[in-house]
């Protein structure tokens, strides 16, 4: 069983063919989603389709999935969290984050729209078929992965609240439950977590919300039930447990912003010209590597500028960092 993750034609080396466990991973996270979700004949063929749209992703995205480097084990992906809402230690969220409640839950979209919407998670999953996106998460620590994750384009949601004129710019806002997280209990954020991006990002086919990764559903501590993925921006815009949409004629304020606009801009393209104020941002080390570990060049939009640099053609890039 082979993911298609290079371009046709060439060499597949073994590190990129999928192990059997893995592979029979991925066909029990289908089959649990659909216990979950009540509706096991809509997910066997969510499932297929997911399966052969693997190999039908556009030859850009396989080109640039950043096969050549191994997937970071799943052990380390769900180990080493940033996840504010369970505390501040990389191991806050693994050892705390159960306690989130993630069945039911819903989605708001409201704002600039046609028509406020509320879809349920099965309604999301009924928007699109699943994919599996291997995509590279580079945290503004300096720290990276590559994820194998699985889910539907942003987009999708939003054509289903039909965005109006006035939109331009798209708001996620993480859930708020501080009885069941425990790091809401403190002030060290402006609760709830909210991240933005221009319209245009949001539409953009490489951005998601995510379900599940390694085949499996979405652990706790990465964000579960659904969350963001934007690629070729730092990990912090990638907001987890998403509740709230909000389309938005002026730029969202997002939490970031609030706790130090000089650190954390709007935009957070991944940019090895341009430092972060108390650190360079031109090299990279996996998670899990080790100090010793030789450290990676980070990519200019995290590898992805065939794909994104067009939306910022003319910007100052220092400026809207
Ligand atoms: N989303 C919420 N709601 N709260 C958070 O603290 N942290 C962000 C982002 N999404 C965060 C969040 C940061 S700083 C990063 S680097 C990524 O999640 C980390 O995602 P991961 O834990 O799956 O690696």
């Amino acid at each position: 069983m082979l993911i298609l993750n290079k371009p046709m034609g060439t060499d597949i080396p073994s590190s990129q063919i999928t192990p059997e466990a893995i592979y029979q991973e991925r066909r029990l996270f289908f089959k649990s989603l659909g216990i979950a979700a009540g509706s096991m004949a809509f997910l066997a063929a969510t499932a297929r389709q997911s399966l052969a749209g693997m190999t039908a992703l556009p030859d850009f995205m396989r080109a640039n999935n950043h096969l050549s480097d191994a997937l970071t084990p799943f052990k380390h992906i769900t180990s080493y969290n940033n996840y504010y809402e369970f505390g501040t230690s990389k191991s806050d969220p693994a050892e705390y984050a159960h306690t989130l409640k993630t069945d039911p839950w819903s989605i708001t979209i409201e704002g600039e729209v046609a028509k406020p919407i509320t879809l349920s998670l099965d309604d999301i999953l009924k928007l699109a078929p699943l994919e599996e996106r291997i995509y590279r998460l580079r945290c503004v620590e300096g720290w990276s992965m590559v994820v194998p994750w699985v889910g539907i384009p942003l987009s999708a949601l939003l054509k289903k609240a039909n965005p109006n004129g006035n939109a331009k710019y798209v708001e996620l806002i993480s859930v708020q439950r501080p009885s069941e997280m425990v790091g809401q209990r403190s002030n060290i954020l402006d609760w709830p977590y909210n991240e933005g991006l221009r319209l245009d990002e949001a539409m953009h086919p490489l951005t998601i919300m995510a379900v599940g990764l390694y085949g499996k559903v979405l652990p706790n501590q990465n964000g579960a039930p659904i969350r963001l993925v934007v690629p070729w921006k730092y990990g912090f815009k990638s907001a987890k447990a998403i509740v709230k949409i909000k389309l938005t004629e002026k730029m969202p304020v997002t939490s970031w912003m609030k706790a130090n606009s000089n650190e954390y801009g709007f935009y957070a393209n991944v940019n090895p010209e341009v430092d972060h104020p108390r650190w360079s941002q031109a090299t990279e080390r996996g998670i899990g590597d080790g100090f010793l570990s030789k450290r990676r060049k980070t990519e200019m939009f995290n590898g992805y500028a065939k794909e994104v640099e067009s939306l910022y053609r003319g910007m100052d890039l220092r400026r809207y960092f």
